[in-house]
């Protein structure tokens, strides 16, 4: 049997490790053909595809990015696209593809599925919001990033007694934001699933200075002020229809100055946090999500997704993930009110 392998969508520490699992237990254990697609779905509609032998990914482990190439081609939106890919794989010998990506790769790879492709998804995202599984790999990374930089971000911010915000990824959901922000010790954290109150947010900040400490605001680039709307980079959609966010951090200074009278600086961390070698967790999530896939394609079980409930990896329909992302619930944003402020 020949397996290919496809990353699709904004890239993240991890997928490597993936690529390595499958290859290796593919290849050892099933005597299985495995074949790279470049560039996500592009690779899948036009080729070429890539031989991936056991020496091909040796020292890959800790490598970030991905060996194959991503993009945000969507076959969806190509006429006869479905058609494409089924005649493309057929014509490169491809019998069976693990598709890693995030809901919107992985939506396709449910649509595929549904019309008769032999597929098998692993989530990937530093947003961790495919939902379905616990954890995404890349997430551990992405916070530890952010963590540190909110460590470094507190002693500026108190010699020069002003507040700092840090804007960090999180299209649709809070979590990175959530999670760096405890583990960092901010005292404003935003998140796309609860609009915030502007003034809450200057009255928290104000109350930090009257303690003589210099207030971080940690805000995911998705999170929206009650009065008013999402803030974006620029207005052009990719071929999912995302538009490009960043700019709510900008904002935030602004308004934070603006109603306090006081100073506020803003950084925005961007693909740092995309970039550069996975966290050991994320090393080892991804392993197990890879060697999982690949038992998953073994015994035929298709139309499937590896999935992380508890410590254990299990297979989930990938119906389940499609056009539907997994929230930050709020009474967990709650846990954290009493350091607000
Ligand atoms: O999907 C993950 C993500 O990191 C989002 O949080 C972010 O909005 C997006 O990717 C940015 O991706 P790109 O710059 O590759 O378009």
């Amino acid at each position: 049997m020949k397996v290919g392998i496809l990353t699709g969508g904004g890239d993240c520490p991890g997928l490597n490790a993936v690529i390595r699992g499958i290859v290796r237990k593919g290849i050892q254990e099933y005597g299985f053909e495995i074949a790279g697609l470049r560039d996500g779905w592009r690779g899948a509609l036009e080729g070429p595809v890539v031989s991936l032998d056991i020496a091909d990914v040796r020292g890959i482990l800790p490598r970030g990015g991905t060996i194959l190439g991503s993009s945000r081609t969507n076959p969806l939106k190509q006429e006869g696209g479905v058609e494409q890919v089924r005649e493309n794989l057929a014509a490169h010998g491809v019998d069976a593809l693990v598709v890693i990506g995030g809901e919107d790769t992985l939506g396709v790879a449910s649509e595929l599925s549904g019309q008769g492709l032999r597929i098998v998804g692993v989530p990937k995202t530093i947003d961790n919001d495919v939902v379905g599984t616990d954890f995404t790999f890349g997430f551990d990374t992405a916070v530890g990033i952010a963590t540190e930089a909110i460590d470094r971000l507190h002693t500026t911010a108190e010699s020069h007694m002003r507040t700092l915000v840090v804007e960090v990824m999180g299209r649709h959901s809070g979590w990175i934001a959530l999670h760096a922000g405890v583990a960092g010790g901010a005292n404003v954290i935003l998140i796309p699933e609860l609009p915030f109150d502007i003034h809450q947010v200057c009255g928290w900040v104000k109350s930090r200075f009257r303690t003589h400490y210099a207030p971080i605001v940690v805000v995911a680039e998705g999170a929206v002020p009650k009065e008013g709307e999402l803030v974006l980079k620029d207005s052009s959609r990719d071929e999912y229809g995302h538009v490009r966010l960043s700019g709510v951090g900008e904002w935030l200074a602004r308004e934070i100055s603006q109603r306090t009278g006081t100073e506020a600086r803003t950084t925005v961390l961007g693909h740092v946090q995309r970039g550069g070698t996975p966290s050991a967790f994320d090393r080892w999530l991804a392993t197990r999500f890879g060697l999982h896939a690949i038992d998953a394609v073994k015994d035929g079980d298709f139309g499937t997704m590896t999935a992380l409930r508890g410590t254990d990896v299990v297979r989930v329909p990938l119906d389940e993930t499609r056009g539907r992302i997994k929230p930050v619930n709020p009474s967990l944003y709650d846990e954290f009110g009493v350091f607000f402020g």
